[in-house]
Protein backbone atom coordinates (compact mmCIF):
# COMPACT_ATOMS: atom_id res chain seq x y z
CA UNK A 1 0.00 0.00 0.00
CA UNK A 2 1.46 4.18 -1.18
CA UNK A 3 1.70 6.35 2.05
CA UNK A 4 1.64 10.31 1.86
CA UNK A 5 4.26 11.27 4.24
CA UNK A 6 3.56 15.23 5.12
CA UNK A 7 5.44 17.94 7.26
CA UNK A 8 2.94 20.11 8.44
CA UNK A 9 2.91 23.42 9.68
CA UNK A 10 3.71 25.63 6.30
CA UNK A 11 0.49 28.27 4.94
CA UNK A 12 0.26 27.40 1.43
CA UNK A 13 0.29 29.61 -1.49
CA UNK A 14 -0.04 29.81 -4.81
CA UNK A 15 -2.11 28.67 -8.39
CA UNK A 16 -3.71 25.99 -8.41
CA UNK A 17 -5.24 24.38 -12.16
CA UNK A 18 -8.89 22.22 -11.08
CA UNK A 19 -9.25 18.93 -13.15
CA UNK A 20 -12.45 18.18 -14.77
CA UNK A 21 -15.31 16.69 -11.93
CA UNK A 22 -14.72 12.80 -11.66
CA UNK A 23 -18.24 13.03 -11.02
CA UNK A 24 -19.42 14.15 -14.29
CA UNK A 25 -17.32 12.35 -15.90
CA UNK A 26 -18.62 9.03 -14.63
CA UNK A 27 -21.93 9.06 -16.06
CA UNK A 28 -20.72 11.07 -18.91
CA UNK A 29 -18.60 7.78 -20.21
CA UNK A 30 -21.87 5.98 -19.66
CA UNK A 31 -23.54 8.19 -22.15
CA UNK A 32 -21.32 6.59 -24.67
CA UNK A 33 -23.49 3.66 -24.42
CA UNK A 34 -26.13 5.19 -25.86
CA UNK A 35 -24.64 6.06 -29.01
CA UNK A 36 -23.46 3.65 -32.10
CA UNK A 37 -21.31 6.94 -33.02
CA UNK A 38 -18.19 8.19 -31.10
CA UNK A 39 -18.33 10.13 -28.29
CA UNK A 40 -15.56 12.93 -27.72
CA UNK A 41 -15.25 14.10 -24.25
CA UNK A 42 -12.66 16.57 -22.95
CA UNK A 43 -11.18 18.00 -20.03
CA UNK A 44 -11.38 14.09 -18.40
CA UNK A 45 -9.74 13.97 -15.37
CA UNK A 46 -6.78 11.36 -15.00
CA UNK A 47 -8.20 9.10 -11.70
CA UNK A 48 -8.21 5.70 -10.94
CA UNK A 49 -12.10 5.51 -11.13
CA UNK A 50 -12.29 6.79 -14.59
CA UNK A 51 -9.89 4.62 -15.82
CA UNK A 52 -11.90 1.80 -14.19
CA UNK A 53 -14.84 3.11 -15.97
CA UNK A 54 -12.85 2.77 -18.91
CA UNK A 55 -11.90 -0.65 -18.91
CA UNK A 56 -15.83 -1.59 -17.47
CA UNK A 57 -17.00 -0.17 -20.93
CA UNK A 58 -14.52 -1.26 -23.12
CA UNK A 59 -14.82 -4.85 -21.71
CA UNK A 60 -18.77 -4.45 -23.01
CA UNK A 61 -17.37 -3.66 -26.48
CA UNK A 62 -16.88 0.07 -26.15
CA UNK A 63 -14.09 0.95 -28.08
CA UNK A 64 -11.84 4.28 -25.92
CA UNK A 65 -9.17 6.10 -27.01
CA UNK A 66 -7.86 8.18 -24.22
CA UNK A 67 -5.07 10.92 -24.63
CA UNK A 68 -4.19 13.67 -22.12
CA UNK A 69 -7.25 14.77 -20.70
CA UNK A 70 -9.18 13.96 -24.20
CA UNK A 71 -11.29 10.72 -24.28
CA UNK A 72 -13.42 9.77 -27.44
CA UNK A 73 -15.51 6.86 -26.67
CA UNK A 74 -17.15 4.67 -29.50
CA UNK A 75 -20.24 2.62 -29.09
CA UNK A 76 -20.92 0.59 -32.47
CA UNK A 77 -19.85 -2.40 -31.38
CA UNK A 78 -20.95 -3.31 -27.78
CA UNK A 79 -21.69 -6.62 -28.04
CA UNK A 80 -21.28 -7.40 -23.94
CA UNK A 81 -23.78 -5.59 -22.09
CA UNK A 82 -22.80 -6.83 -18.48
CA UNK A 83 -20.92 -5.36 -15.60
CA UNK A 84 -19.16 -7.99 -13.47
CA UNK A 85 -18.95 -8.23 -9.98
CA UNK A 86 -14.90 -7.47 -9.63
CA UNK A 87 -15.20 -4.45 -11.66
CA UNK A 88 -18.15 -2.74 -9.72
CA UNK A 89 -17.12 -3.71 -6.30
CA UNK A 90 -14.29 -1.68 -6.91
CA UNK A 91 -16.24 1.37 -8.13
CA UNK A 92 -20.04 1.68 -7.31
CA UNK A 93 -20.72 4.33 -9.77
CA UNK A 94 -20.80 1.41 -12.43
CA UNK A 95 -24.42 1.04 -10.88
CA UNK A 96 -24.40 3.89 -14.05
CA UNK A 97 -24.04 1.57 -17.08
CA UNK A 98 -27.41 -0.04 -16.37
CA UNK A 99 -29.85 2.17 -17.72
CA UNK A 100 -27.96 3.19 -20.79
CA UNK A 101 -27.64 -0.78 -21.38
CA UNK A 102 -31.28 -1.13 -20.98
CA UNK A 103 -32.10 1.97 -22.91
CA UNK A 104 -30.50 0.25 -26.30
CA UNK A 105 -29.79 -2.89 -25.76
CA UNK A 106 -33.27 -4.04 -24.10
CA UNK A 107 -30.96 -6.04 -21.52
CA UNK A 108 -28.05 -5.81 -18.85
CA UNK A 109 -26.37 -7.86 -16.50
CA UNK A 110 -24.83 -5.39 -13.59
CA UNK A 111 -23.58 -6.74 -10.14
CA UNK A 112 -25.29 -5.15 -7.23
CA UNK A 113 -22.91 -2.59 -5.78
CA UNK A 114 -22.41 -4.10 -2.10
CA UNK A 115 -21.87 -1.41 0.93
CA UNK A 116 -19.00 0.71 1.14
CA UNK A 117 -17.50 2.61 4.03
CA UNK A 118 -19.66 5.14 3.93
CA UNK A 119 -22.93 3.62 4.09
CA UNK A 120 -24.80 0.77 2.41
CA UNK A 121 -25.53 2.76 -0.49
CA UNK A 122 -28.70 0.73 -1.87
CA UNK A 123 -29.53 1.24 -5.72
CA UNK A 124 -33.57 0.16 -5.00
CA UNK A 125 -34.27 3.65 -6.33
CA UNK A 126 -32.57 3.00 -9.86
CA UNK A 127 -34.06 -0.37 -10.14
CA UNK A 128 -37.63 0.86 -8.81
CA UNK A 129 -37.02 3.71 -11.62
CA UNK A 130 -36.69 1.03 -14.14
CA UNK A 131 -39.71 -1.04 -13.38
CA UNK A 132 -41.83 1.34 -13.87
CA UNK A 133 -40.68 2.79 -17.46
CA UNK A 134 -41.33 -0.88 -17.79
CA UNK A 135 -37.99 -2.94 -17.44
CA UNK A 136 -38.82 -6.27 -15.79
CA UNK A 137 -35.91 -6.85 -13.28
CA UNK A 138 -34.85 -9.85 -11.76
CA UNK A 139 -31.78 -10.02 -8.99
CA UNK A 140 -30.15 -13.29 -9.25
CA UNK A 141 -26.80 -14.04 -7.77
CA UNK A 142 -25.93 -10.57 -6.61
CA UNK A 143 -26.57 -9.61 -10.18
CA UNK A 144 -28.87 -7.21 -11.50
CA UNK A 145 -30.56 -8.49 -14.69
CA UNK A 146 -33.15 -6.15 -16.75
CA UNK A 147 -34.88 -6.89 -19.84
CA UNK A 148 -37.11 -4.36 -21.69
CA UNK A 149 -38.42 -4.94 -25.31
CA UNK A 150 -38.33 -1.04 -25.59
CA UNK A 151 -38.57 0.78 -21.90
CA UNK A 152 -41.64 3.25 -21.64
CA UNK A 153 -41.89 6.87 -20.41
CA UNK A 154 -43.41 6.67 -16.76
CA UNK A 155 -43.64 9.41 -14.25
CA UNK A 156 -40.99 8.49 -11.20
CA UNK A 157 -41.08 9.96 -7.54
CA UNK A 158 -38.09 9.71 -5.78
CA UNK A 159 -38.43 8.82 -2.29
CA UNK A 160 -34.78 10.19 -1.66
CA UNK A 161 -32.72 12.31 -4.03
CA UNK A 162 -30.63 10.80 -5.73
CA UNK A 163 -28.05 12.09 -8.07
CA UNK A 164 -27.00 8.96 -9.72
CA UNK A 165 -30.24 7.44 -9.53
CA UNK A 166 -31.43 10.76 -11.44
CA UNK A 167 -28.49 10.31 -13.79
CA UNK A 168 -29.43 6.76 -14.73
CA UNK A 169 -32.98 7.30 -15.54
CA UNK A 170 -32.41 10.25 -17.52
CA UNK A 171 -30.18 7.87 -19.96
CA UNK A 172 -32.81 5.47 -20.00
CA UNK A 173 -35.35 7.86 -20.67
CA UNK A 174 -33.37 9.61 -23.83
CA UNK A 175 -34.15 6.63 -26.05
CA UNK A 176 -37.51 5.39 -24.10
CA UNK A 177 -40.97 5.40 -26.05
CA UNK A 178 -42.63 8.47 -25.08
CA UNK A 179 -42.16 10.89 -21.84
CA UNK A 180 -40.46 10.52 -18.81
CA UNK A 181 -40.98 12.96 -15.24
CA UNK A 182 -38.84 12.31 -12.95
CA UNK A 183 -40.10 14.10 -9.74
CA UNK A 184 -37.61 15.06 -6.55
CA UNK A 185 -35.11 14.85 -9.24
CA UNK A 186 -30.74 15.92 -7.78
CA UNK A 187 -30.30 19.09 -8.70
CA UNK A 188 -26.58 18.49 -8.42
CA UNK A 189 -24.13 20.22 -11.52
CA UNK A 190 -23.03 17.38 -12.57
CA UNK A 191 -26.57 15.96 -13.47
CA UNK A 192 -27.07 19.17 -15.26
CA UNK A 193 -23.79 18.83 -17.05
CA UNK A 194 -24.83 14.89 -18.07
CA UNK A 195 -27.69 16.36 -19.37
CA UNK A 196 -25.92 19.43 -21.56
CA UNK A 197 -24.14 16.44 -23.24
CA UNK A 198 -27.23 14.25 -23.74
CA UNK A 199 -28.55 17.25 -25.34
CA UNK A 200 -25.90 17.50 -28.03
CA UNK A 201 -26.14 13.48 -28.18
CA UNK A 202 -29.44 15.00 -29.97
CA UNK A 203 -32.00 13.88 -26.44
CA UNK A 204 -34.62 16.38 -25.18
CA UNK A 205 -34.51 16.96 -22.07
CA UNK A 206 -35.47 19.93 -20.04
CA UNK A 207 -35.69 21.05 -15.95
CA UNK A 208 -32.27 19.76 -15.31
CA UNK A 209 -31.09 21.65 -12.39
CA UNK A 210 -34.75 21.77 -10.95
CA UNK A 211 -35.92 18.74 -8.54
CA UNK A 212 -38.64 18.04 -12.21
CA UNK A 213 -36.78 16.46 -15.05
CA UNK A 214 -38.53 15.86 -18.54
CA UNK A 215 -37.06 13.77 -21.07
CA UNK A 216 -38.89 12.72 -24.23
CA UNK A 217 -37.73 9.75 -25.42
CA UNK A 218 -35.97 9.33 -29.09
CA UNK A 219 -35.47 6.48 -31.37
CA UNK A 220 -31.51 6.95 -31.38
CA UNK A 221 -28.43 9.45 -30.09
CA UNK A 222 -25.89 10.22 -32.40
CA UNK A 223 -22.34 11.15 -31.28
CA UNK A 224 -20.97 14.68 -29.94
CA UNK A 225 -17.97 16.44 -28.21
CA UNK A 226 -18.25 17.42 -24.58
CA UNK A 227 -16.20 18.90 -22.55
CA UNK A 228 -16.13 18.08 -19.26
CA UNK A 229 -16.54 20.65 -16.06
CA UNK A 230 -15.26 21.78 -13.56
CA UNK A 231 -14.91 19.23 -10.12
CA UNK A 232 -16.63 21.46 -7.85
CA UNK A 233 -15.23 19.37 -4.89
CA UNK A 234 -11.57 19.56 -6.08
CA UNK A 235 -12.03 23.03 -5.99
CA UNK A 236 -13.69 23.17 -2.28
CA UNK A 237 -10.95 21.14 -1.26
CA UNK A 238 -8.39 23.40 -2.16
CA UNK A 239 -9.86 26.48 -0.64
CA UNK A 240 -10.16 25.07 2.73
CA UNK A 241 -6.35 23.72 2.46
CA UNK A 242 -5.60 27.02 2.12
CA UNK A 243 -7.72 28.05 4.81
CA UNK A 244 -6.93 25.60 7.27
CA UNK A 245 -3.20 26.51 6.71
CA UNK A 246 -3.94 30.14 6.82
CA UNK A 247 -2.46 30.78 3.33
CA UNK A 248 -4.09 32.37 0.11
CA UNK A 249 -4.93 30.38 -3.29
CA UNK A 250 -5.90 31.24 -6.51
CA UNK A 251 -8.18 28.39 -8.53
CA UNK A 252 -8.08 28.40 -12.52
CA UNK A 253 -10.45 26.75 -14.44
CA UNK A 254 -12.73 26.65 -12.22
CA UNK A 255 -16.54 27.74 -11.62
CA UNK A 256 -17.73 29.86 -8.37
CA UNK A 257 -21.33 29.44 -9.27
CA UNK A 258 -21.83 26.02 -8.41
CA UNK A 259 -19.95 26.27 -4.75
CA UNK A 260 -22.01 29.43 -3.50
CA UNK A 261 -22.66 27.47 0.36
CA UNK A 262 -19.07 26.28 0.47
CA UNK A 263 -17.57 29.95 -0.69
CA UNK A 264 -20.01 31.21 2.04
CA UNK A 265 -18.97 28.70 4.75
CA UNK A 266 -15.39 30.31 4.09
CA UNK A 267 -16.38 33.57 4.62
CA UNK A 268 -17.88 32.66 8.02
CA UNK A 269 -14.46 31.06 8.56
CA UNK A 270 -13.23 34.35 7.93
CA UNK A 271 -11.34 33.87 4.34
CA UNK A 272 -11.61 36.69 2.12
CA UNK A 273 -12.77 35.10 -1.33
CA UNK A 274 -12.85 37.11 -5.03
CA UNK A 275 -14.48 35.37 -7.64
CA UNK A 276 -13.84 36.73 -11.59
CA UNK A 277 -14.73 34.20 -14.79
CA UNK A 278 -12.75 30.89 -14.44
CA UNK A 279 -10.72 32.29 -11.52
CA UNK A 280 -11.58 32.22 -7.37
CA UNK A 281 -8.95 33.35 -4.88
CA UNK A 282 -8.55 33.12 -0.97
CA UNK A 283 -7.07 34.72 1.26
CA UNK A 284 -6.99 33.66 5.34
CA UNK A 285 -5.08 35.59 7.78
CA UNK A 286 -4.67 34.01 11.07
CA UNK A 287 -6.64 31.12 12.42
CA UNK A 288 -10.57 30.05 11.08
CA UNK A 289 -13.38 30.76 13.06
CA UNK A 290 -15.44 27.59 13.39
CA UNK A 291 -17.98 26.87 11.16
CA UNK A 292 -21.18 24.84 11.53
CA UNK A 293 -22.27 22.91 8.47
CA UNK A 294 -25.31 21.00 8.00
CA UNK A 295 -25.02 18.25 4.47
CA UNK A 296 -28.03 18.24 2.30
CA UNK A 297 -28.77 17.56 -1.59
CA UNK A 298 -27.72 20.65 -3.87
CA UNK A 299 -27.64 23.20 -3.70
CA UNK A 300 -27.28 22.81 -0.17
CA UNK A 301 -23.90 22.51 1.80
CA UNK A 302 -22.56 19.20 -0.37
CA UNK A 303 -21.88 15.65 1.60
CA UNK A 304 -18.32 15.49 -0.30
CA UNK A 305 -16.93 18.79 1.12
CA UNK A 306 -17.98 17.64 5.24
CA UNK A 307 -15.15 15.83 5.91
CA UNK A 308 -12.42 18.68 4.69
CA UNK A 309 -14.70 21.58 6.70
CA UNK A 310 -14.16 18.85 9.84
CA UNK A 311 -10.54 19.20 9.51
CA UNK A 312 -10.61 22.76 9.28
CA UNK A 313 -12.87 22.72 12.32
CA UNK A 314 -10.20 21.05 14.31
CA UNK A 315 -7.59 23.90 14.52
CA UNK A 316 -10.62 26.68 14.18
CA UNK A 317 -10.87 29.17 17.24
CA UNK A 318 -14.49 27.82 18.67
CA UNK A 319 -16.68 24.75 18.51
CA UNK A 320 -18.61 23.53 15.53
CA UNK A 321 -21.66 21.05 14.87
CA UNK A 322 -21.05 19.19 11.79
CA UNK A 323 -24.67 17.00 10.59
CA UNK A 324 -24.36 14.43 8.14
CA UNK A 325 -27.69 13.54 6.86
CA UNK A 326 -26.82 12.19 3.50
CA UNK A 327 -25.06 8.68 3.94
CA UNK A 328 -25.47 7.13 7.41
CA UNK A 329 -21.73 6.24 8.51
CA UNK A 330 -19.37 8.80 6.97
CA UNK A 331 -17.88 10.00 10.01
CA UNK A 332 -14.64 7.54 9.59
CA UNK A 333 -12.52 10.12 9.55
CA UNK A 334 -12.98 11.39 13.12
CA UNK A 335 -11.28 8.45 14.57
CA UNK A 336 -8.37 9.09 12.88
CA UNK A 337 -8.66 13.11 13.34
CA UNK A 338 -8.11 12.46 16.72
CA UNK A 339 -5.01 10.59 16.85
CA UNK A 340 -3.76 13.95 15.73
CA UNK A 341 -4.82 15.51 18.75
CA UNK A 342 -8.64 17.02 17.25
CA UNK A 343 -11.27 16.83 19.87
CA UNK A 344 -14.30 15.90 18.36
CA UNK A 345 -17.31 14.09 19.58
CA UNK A 346 -19.55 11.92 17.67
CA UNK A 347 -23.67 11.45 18.53
CA UNK A 348 -25.46 9.86 16.06
CA UNK A 349 -25.16 11.97 12.80
CA UNK A 350 -23.70 14.86 14.34
CA UNK A 351 -20.56 15.94 15.76
CA UNK A 352 -19.33 18.52 17.54
CA UNK A 353 -15.55 19.20 17.38
CA UNK A 354 -13.98 22.13 19.47
CA UNK A 355 -10.82 24.06 18.35
CA UNK A 356 -7.40 23.10 19.23
CA UNK A 357 -4.63 25.58 18.32
CA UNK A 358 -2.62 22.79 16.98
CA UNK A 359 -2.44 19.04 15.60
CA UNK A 360 0.36 17.09 16.06
CA UNK A 361 1.45 14.79 13.20
CA UNK A 362 0.56 11.09 13.57
CA UNK A 363 0.51 7.64 11.58
CA UNK A 364 -3.34 7.73 10.21
CA UNK A 365 -5.26 5.39 7.95
CA UNK A 366 -7.32 6.56 4.83
CA UNK A 367 -10.93 5.01 4.66
CA UNK A 368 -12.91 6.45 1.69
CA UNK A 369 -12.04 9.15 -1.08
CA UNK A 370 -13.25 12.52 1.19
CA UNK A 371 -12.36 11.23 4.38
CA UNK A 372 -8.65 10.88 2.80
CA UNK A 373 -8.54 14.33 1.73
CA UNK A 374 -10.03 15.65 4.95
CA UNK A 375 -6.35 13.73 6.61
CA UNK A 376 -4.25 15.31 4.07
CA UNK A 377 -5.61 18.97 5.40
CA UNK A 378 -5.28 17.90 8.81
CA UNK A 379 -1.54 16.44 7.76
CA UNK A 380 -0.80 20.16 6.69
CA UNK A 381 -1.75 22.01 9.20
CA UNK A 382 -0.20 19.60 12.33
CA UNK A 383 3.05 20.32 13.76
CA UNK A 384 5.44 17.56 12.80
CA UNK A 385 5.35 14.90 10.41
CA UNK A 386 2.09 12.76 9.44
CA UNK A 387 1.68 9.41 7.53
CA UNK A 388 -1.30 9.02 5.73
CA UNK A 389 -2.10 5.01 5.03
CA UNK A 390 -4.13 3.52 1.97
CA UNK A 391 -3.83 6.21 0.14
CA UNK A 392 -5.41 4.60 -2.93
CA UNK A 393 -8.35 5.71 -2.02
CA UNK A 394 -7.01 9.57 -2.62
CA UNK A 395 -6.06 8.54 -6.21
CA UNK A 396 -9.79 7.76 -7.31
CA UNK A 397 -10.95 11.24 -6.96
CA UNK A 398 -8.13 13.63 -7.06
CA UNK A 399 -5.72 14.22 -9.94
CA UNK A 400 -2.00 14.62 -9.34
CA UNK A 401 -2.43 15.69 -5.93
CA UNK A 402 1.01 15.65 -4.25
CA UNK A 403 2.10 17.49 -7.68
CA UNK A 404 -0.72 20.34 -7.11
CA UNK A 405 0.14 20.49 -3.17
CA UNK A 406 3.79 20.64 -4.27
CA UNK A 407 3.76 23.37 -6.37
CA UNK A 408 1.01 25.26 -3.18
CA UNK A 409 4.61 24.97 -1.01
CA UNK A 410 3.36 21.76 0.66
CA UNK A 411 6.25 19.63 1.93
CA UNK A 412 4.45 16.03 0.92
CA UNK A 413 6.11 13.14 -0.48
CA UNK A 414 4.72 9.48 -1.83
CA UNK A 415 5.88 6.84 -0.30
CA UNK A 416 6.16 3.45 -2.08
C1 LIG B 1 -23.22 10.50 -5.66
O1 LIG B 1 -23.30 9.21 -5.11
C2 LIG B 1 -21.74 10.84 -5.70
N1 LIG B 1 -21.05 9.87 -6.56
C3 LIG B 1 -21.17 10.81 -4.29
O2 LIG B 1 -19.81 11.21 -4.36
C4 LIG B 1 -21.93 11.80 -3.42
O3 LIG B 1 -21.45 11.73 -2.11
C5 LIG B 1 -23.42 11.48 -3.46
O4 LIG B 1 -23.89 11.46 -4.83
C6 LIG B 1 -24.26 12.49 -2.70
O5 LIG B 1 -24.05 13.76 -3.23
C7 LIG B 1 -21.13 10.02 -7.90
O6 LIG B 1 -21.77 10.92 -8.41
C8 LIG B 1 -20.37 9.02 -8.72
P1 LIG B 1 -27.03 9.16 -3.87
P2 LIG B 1 -24.69 8.40 -5.21
O7 LIG B 1 -27.70 8.12 -4.70
O8 LIG B 1 -25.45 8.80 -6.40
C9 LIG B 1 -29.58 6.74 -0.71
C10 LIG B 1 -17.53 11.07 -4.00
O9 LIG B 1 -16.94 11.30 -2.96
N2 LIG B 1 -30.03 5.93 -1.85
O10 LIG B 1 -27.30 10.60 -4.17
O11 LIG B 1 -24.37 6.98 -5.00
C11 LIG B 1 -28.10 6.57 -0.42
O12 LIG B 1 -27.89 5.45 0.41
C12 LIG B 1 -18.80 10.26 -3.98
O13 LIG B 1 -17.19 11.48 -5.13
C13 LIG B 1 -30.99 4.95 -1.66
O14 LIG B 1 -31.46 4.74 -0.54
O15 LIG B 1 -25.45 8.94 -3.92
C14 LIG B 1 -27.74 7.87 0.26
O16 LIG B 1 -28.09 7.77 1.63
C15 LIG B 1 -19.02 9.63 -2.63
N3 LIG B 1 -31.41 4.21 -2.72
C16 LIG B 1 -28.68 8.89 -0.42
O17 LIG B 1 -29.70 8.12 -1.05
C17 LIG B 1 -30.92 4.39 -3.98
O18 LIG B 1 -31.35 3.69 -4.92
C18 LIG B 1 -28.00 9.73 -1.49
O19 LIG B 1 -27.32 8.83 -2.33
C19 LIG B 1 -29.94 5.40 -4.17
C20 LIG B 1 -29.52 6.15 -3.08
Amino acid sequence: MQKLAIQGGTPLHGEVRISGAKNAALPIMCAGLLTADTLQLSNVPELHDVSTMRKLLEQMGVKACVRGGEMALYGGQVDKPEAPYDMVKTMRASVLVLGPLVARFGEARVSLPGGCAIGSRPVDLHIKGLQAMGATISIEHGYIHAQAKRLKGARIFFDIVSVTGTENLIMAAALADGVTVLENAAREPEVVDLAHCLRAMGAKISGDGTDTITVTGVDELHGAAHRIMPDRIESGTFLVTAAATGGSITLTDTRADILETVLEKLGEAGAKISASGDRIHLEMNGRPKSVNVRTAPYPAFPTDMQAQFMALNCIANGSAMVVETIFENRFMHVQELRRLGAQIEVEGNTSVVRGVDHLEGAAVMATDLRASACLVIAGLVAQGETVIDRIYHLDRGYEHIEAKLSQLGANIRRLK
